[in-house]
């Protein structure tokens, strides 16, 4: 990047980030550009005269931000004269938090993470988890009380009556047979993902699913592609893997990759076909057959995040990538968290044959696995068709509660607001029109006890990203939902 398309890229952000005083932001701003490969190892920074004059702040503001960068190891002052970019393609990321957002925490503890390694800083100086796993609106999350608690406890009595010192002892590689077994069976069945048992490996969810795929196949400065927007928790894992992180826009039919993207092969593509998250769409079967074509030639790895795909209001849904694969080249990485309740930390990934064994040993030299109790109660709780049964009642009861969302959204605003991605999913996104500052309106949406996410945080380019709100509506009721879009109905209006 050219240091004038820097400053202009600064200038944009360095307004959007009023809040807090220059020297933060600038330092942020220049860490994140480097840290996401916009500026290159050798780019050359503007100097320090040219951009305090540009963006109207001391030039010894800009000073001391140089000075701490070169103290960090992100630049180097030029043999003549001039600041450049280090490489530091071998090192970890690090990108700092946005301290307007009010479910990143991160931005409270930015000043006491300095001891950290950089991986250490790059997995916690930009949170997207949050303690709050309840209530309207938080996205991504089923209703827990709807769980068939009488069902899962009467299989799981009768396997306790039956001696299970198997059960309480460490996993087998790859874990329990009999659940590996049953899931490959229904995915078989639902999904058309084409497996056997042994290429099921269990894991605690698609997060660890994805880790583990990260360390197996990339190395340090590899380049990923994710989606642009893209979940959080992909992202962070991803980042504090030191991975290069390249977002390839969206469009109606799913991940676009230019041109030049495509002349850049990565080493892995992470993507959502089913169900984008959080815009919502489906990929097209011309953008798969696109994506496994382009991975085969380039000898790239595909990882499916399947993570709801079951929650379709409308359409059915495509089969998985997965299953259209021919070779070899896509992990299917899903779970219970949404189908079932996300505490039960259940998932599993699905590997192509050939590293079927050496996954299924990676993660028990990893984690040392067991939970095989769980595994034990949902083999039989799969194969007894009690989960097919749940996932579809549940379906009902959400499909109810979008419908009233939707009638709240537009009892309120008719069409003014666009719902974006509201045909599937336990989520919708209410878009705000542009210049609506989407973390002022969850920041004060919470403190009158509603909590939402904003679409903008989900983007890792800031120049890209679109207002709107996240609403999740698959863990309250029709009951809890009306009175809280009142009061959210109330906040986004002052804003409008
Ligand atoms: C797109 C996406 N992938 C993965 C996950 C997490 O899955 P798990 O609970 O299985 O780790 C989530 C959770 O919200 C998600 O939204």
């Amino acid at each position: 990047m050219e240091s004038f398309i820097l400053s202009e890229w600064l200038l944009q952000n360095f307004k959007t980030l009023d809040d807090s005083p220059a020297y933060h932001r600038l330092y942020q701003l220049i860490c994140r550009a480097i840290l996401e490969g916009r500026m290159g190892a050798g780019a050359r920074l503007p100097s320090t005269r040219d951009l305090a004059a540009e963006l109207g702040i001391a030039r010894n503001t800009v000073l001391q931000v140089y000075d701490q960068l070169s103290e960090e190891g992100y630049v180097r002052a030029g043999v003549g004269r001039g600041t450049y970019v280090q490489d530091i393609s071998q090192d970890l990321v690090d990108p700092p938090a946005d301290p307007r957002d009010p479910l990143d925490h991160a931005a409270a503890h930015q000043d006491s993470i300095h001891d950290l390694s950089r991986r250490g800083r790059a997995l916690v100086s930009r949170l997207g988890f949050s303690n709050l796993q309840a209530g309207a609106f938080m996205p991504g999350i089923p209703d827990v009380r709807e769980f068939p608690l009488k069902i899962w406890s009467r299989i799981q009595n009768r396997l306790w009556r039956r001696e299970p010192w198997e059960l309480m002892r460490y996993a087998p590689a790859g874990g329990y047979g009999p659940v590996r077994q049953a899931i490959s069976d229904y995915l078989g069945s639902v999904r058309a993902v084409r497996s056997s048992a042994q290429q099921v490996v269990m894991t605690t969810g698609i997060h660890q699913g994805i880790d583990v795929a990260v360390r197996l196949l990339c190395d340090p400065g590899d380049t990923v592609w994710i989606e642009e927007p893209a979940y959080w928790g992909v992202r962070n894992l991803l980042l504090s893997a030191g991975l290069r992180l390249v977002s390839i826009r969206v469009d109606e039919e799913g991940i676009c990759p230019s041109d030049a993207e495509h002349a850049r092969p990565p080493r892995l593509i992470v993507v959502a076909p089913s169900h984008q998250y959080p815009l919502g769409m489906v990929m097209s079967l011309a953008r798969r057959r696109m994506l496994l074509d382009y991975a085969r030639q380039v000898s790239c790895w595909i990882i499916e995040d399947d993570y709801d795909s079951e929650f379709r209001y409308g359409s059915r849904p495509l089969a998985s990538l997965q299953g259209m694969d021919e070779s070899g080249r896509v992990l299917y990485a899903g779970s219970f968290s949404k189908t079932l309740c996300p505490g039960l930390r259940v998932g599993f990934l699905v590997v192509p044959e050939p590293l079927a064994d050496a996954f299924a040993d990676a993660v028990a030299e990893l984690y040392r696995e067991g939970n095989m109790m769980n595994h034990a109660v949902l083999a039989e709780f799969i194969r007894e068709g009690y989960l097919a049964q749940h996932i579809r009642r549940v379906r009902r009861c959400y499909a109810e509660r979008r419908i009233c969302l939707i009638e709240q959204i537009r009892s309120h605003f008719g069409d003014a607001l666009e719902i974006i991605g509201g045909d599937a999913g336990l989520h919708l996104i209410l878009a705000l029109p542009e210049g609506v500052d989407d973390i002022l309106v969850v920041r004060d949406a919470l403190q009158q006890g509603v909590v939402t996410r904003a679409l903008s945080t989900y983007y890792l380019e800031r120049t890209r990203a679109r207002s709107g709100l996240l609403l999740g509506y698959a863990g309250v009721s029709p009951e809890e939902i009306r009175p809280a879009f009142d009061t959210l109905a109330r906040v986004i209006n002052t804003y409008l």
